[in-house]
């Protein structure tokens, strides 16, 4: 028995030391301390043995099987150590390399445009409103003085869906819809896309407005000559030159489109302000005593004024921008530059 024992420990140890990884190390404990392994067969071969022999042969089965585990012990601690040398050897890391550095989005021009009025104009203390893009007949002409047939339709080339609705062809109408719904003090701006039928350089079938409302006791025109003028000095520049010719809208009375001093040239004259150094910016005017019979407001007791503005021309004007198009076609090339 004792012989068997001691050439057991050599055969553990020789066997061992041809085993290369975990895996089949631990196919080889099995073999040798698992449940039917041999040191279990051993074990179980301890009946036969005679008394007086017992405690001694006992004592050596139960030393070789702490010595074979801790053979096995051993190799395992081995077998992790290398392991974990040749992963340390083999993955070499530069850190001196520079980084890949995280690409990052950016929003739109227009967006970005966009967020600097609505800024400007909230810090003035005007509201955001919105409305339906798909609108009705009503909203978009008739509430705003432009009944049936008036000439003024023209002016605007509109996508009709049906006889009564269309694609709204500018953000006024959430004028009506707000008015019929709250009572003055009325502050508010109206961004959204609009739509018209027209494409070229400077006309895409969609596009953006804001449209402003401001309806109080006593406004008058000279409040809206200060809102626009100190709105235009925070978009292009302090000492911008901006002036308001007379004009004509159906829902203004009197109105006036307003003109910036051309950005491009500095007032010089040049391609972009036909040679007059001047640029045609917004429409604006005091609310017509007309759209506030639409909404039920007294004429006599409220008086306010409106503007409406194109947010591409806008864009167009503060980065130089020569082709309308541009905004639409996602060339990344063209947006980068906006980042
Ligand atoms: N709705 C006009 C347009 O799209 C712009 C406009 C002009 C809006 C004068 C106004 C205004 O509120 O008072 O051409």
């Amino acid at each position: 028995m004792e012989e068997k024992l001691q050439a057991l420990r050599q055969e553990v140890e020789s066997e061992i030391g041809g085993v290369e990884d975990e895996a089949s190390l631990q196919n080889l404990k099995a073999k040798y301390v698992g449940r039917k392994g041999v040191l279990t067969e051993i074990l179980k071969a301890m009946k036969d043995v005679s008394d007086s022999e017992r405690p001694k042969i006992g004592k050596l089965v139960n030393e070789t099987k702490v010595f074979i585990e801790g053979l096995f012990d051993t190799k395992f601690e081995n077998l992790r150590e290398e392991k974990k040398k040749r992963a340390l050897s083999q993955e070499k890391i530069d850190v001196t390399l520079p980084g890949r550095g995280a690409a990052s989005g950016a929003l739109h021009p227009l967006t970005q445009v966009m967020e600097e009025i609505i800024d400007i104009f909230q810090r003035m203390g005007f509201q955001v409103a919105e409305g339906p893009e798909v609108e009705t007949d009503y909203y978009n002409f008739e509430a705003l003085n432009i009944p049936r047939n008036h000439p003024a339709r023209d002016m605007q080339d509109t996508f009709y869906v049906t006889q009564e609705i269309v694609l709204r062809t500018h953000t006024s109408p959430v004028q009506i819809r707000v008015m019929e719904t709250q009572e003055p003090p009325i502050k508010i701006i109206a961004p959204g896309r609009v739509y018209r039928c027209d494409s070229d350089v400077s006309h895409t079938p969609m596009f953006h407005q804001i449209e402003g409302l401001l309806v109080d006791e006593h406004i008058t025109f000279g409040d809206l000559k200060g809102v626009i003028t100190e709105f235009l000095r925070l978009v292009f520049g302090d000492d911008l030159g901006v002036r308001f010719r007379p004009s004509f809208f159906p829902f203004t009375e009197p109105s006036a489109e307003v003109d910036i001093e051309c950005v491009i040239c500095g007032g010089q004259g040049c391609r972009v302000c036909k040679e007059t150094g001047w640029l045609e910016i917004l429409g604006c005017g005091m609310v017509d005593p007309e759209v506030y019979k639409s909404v039920g407001y007294d004429p006599d007791k409220y008086s306010g004024f409106a503007f409406g503005m194109g947010i591409e021309r806008i864009t167009m004007l503060k980065f130089g921008i020569n082709d309308i198009r541009l905004f639409f076609e996602n060339d990344i090339r063209f947006l980068m530059q906006f980042m």
